[in-house]
């Protein structure tokens, strides 16, 4: 059905989303200093990192879209297809807001373009869509569609990655907290190493991605702490497996004295991977080279569990559920928190006990769902 006005109270929430930013104390952008939900809705144990102060509620205060019972019209401006976790993030939102759940969904592929992604949600706009759904490619400018999406009274959820907008523009957020991801894999390199030595290289993600700038910004917090740890390159794989083997088949080229990679995500570690074998570079819990990787999908934790990639930071895809929630709190008229945070693990090959990670056994991937 084509919406009906709907009109967010969000002062109250802009006050308490601006109060609420700015727990690293760094000079980072806004869009990763993410305030911590109120209302908790965890889909794995929480890390010692991921805990924040609340955020304050926003309220419906006019009849909300397809309370006759209609379909409920929702726009999801999703960044790409570049990742076995954006595959998964995909199928979640396609599962969840199913025409058998009462949902008539618009998806657009925005293929890691900006410029197509701000179009797609002017579509959703001009449209009148109920909802919009928007995972940023890029947590830069968003004020002037958000501002459109605004004035024509459609709420927005950001999710997954984050803006730096200011808040009012939009009605929620959600997603994993990616300078918490970054602090975790610093922690275990520290924990791991044990005063040892590290010389880094850093397979970035997109660049200007809130997930890249979180875990970079998170990881490099912890080498502040390291005098004995150097980055000695950092550089975009954009995500992808042929990032990452590009990435660090010219890092091979530079540098023979690295002893850690840090990769950004799962795809770009068996890009590097490829080209550590192609180099007859020995990596793993037997090898010179420890990976880093993030996401912990499923083929990531298998190789987690073969001791390729040493430790494996989650980054929860299943997200669906909770943009689910939150529209159905708006269908209903009820307040909802200005940020949902989703709960990531770590996990290290098998051999390894850290207060950081889950040991990986073949149990835990069995029990993965992605
Ligand atoms: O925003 C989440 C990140 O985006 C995931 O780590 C990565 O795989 C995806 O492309």
């Amino acid at each position: 059905m084509k919406k009906k006005v709907v009109s967010l109270l969000v002062a109250a929430m802009t006050v308490a989303s601006l109060t609420a930013c700015g727990n690293s104390g760094s000079d980072a952008p806004a869009a990763n200093q993410e305030p911590a939900p109120a209302e908790k809705q965890e889909a794995d144990p929480a890390p010692a990192e991921s805990q924040a102060e609340a955020p304050a509620e926003s309220q419906a205060e006019a009849p909300a879209p397809a309370a006759d019972g209609g379909t409920i019209s929702v726009g999801f401006a999703q960044v790409g297809h570049e990742s076995d976790w954006r595959a998964a993030n995909t199928k979640n939102y396609q599962d969840t807001f199913s025409a058998a759940n009462g949902y008539e969904l618009s998806f657009v592929d925005c293929d890691n373009d900006h410029a197509v992604q701000i179009e797609t949600v002017r579509g959703f706009i001009e449209q009148e869509l109920d909802y919009i759904c928007i995972a940023p490619i890029q947590s830069a400018g968003w004020d002037t569609v958000l501002q459109e999406a605004k004035d024509a009274g459609i709420p927005v959820l950001i999710v997954d990655r984050a803006v730096d907008a200011d808040p009012s523009l939009y009605t929620t957020a959600l997603g994993c907290d990616m300078v918490a991801e970054g602090e975790a894999a610093g922690n275990w390199l520290a924990e791991y190493l044990n005063g040892g030595d590290a010389n880094i290289l850093v397979i970035e993600g997109s660049v200007g991605a809130s997930a890249t700038l979180g875990r970079t910004e998170g990881f490099n917090n912890i080498v502040s702490q390291n005098a004995n740890w150097k980055v000695l390159d950092s550089q975009s794989g954009d995500f992808t497996q042929a990032g990452g083997q590009e990435v660090m088949e010219s890092f091979i080229k530079s540098y023979s004295d690295f002893n850690v990679v840090v990769c950004q995500n799962d795809n770009e570690a068996y890009g590097a991977m490829d080209a550590m074998d192609a180099a007859g570079i020995t990596y793993g819990v037997d090898g010179d080279v420890t990976i880093i990787s993030f996401d912990a999908t499923h083929d990531g934790l298998q190789y987690t569990l073969d001791g390729k990639i040493t430790c494996n930071v989650e980054c929860n895809p299943l997200q669906a559920g909770f943009a689910e929630d939150v529209i159905k709190k708006l269908q209903a008229g009820e307040a909802v928190d200005a940020w949902t945070l989703v709960v990531d693990e770590a996990f290290v090959a098998p051999g390894i006990t850290s207060k950081y990670a889950v040991t990986m056994s073949q149990e835990v991937l069995d029990g993965r769902a992605y």
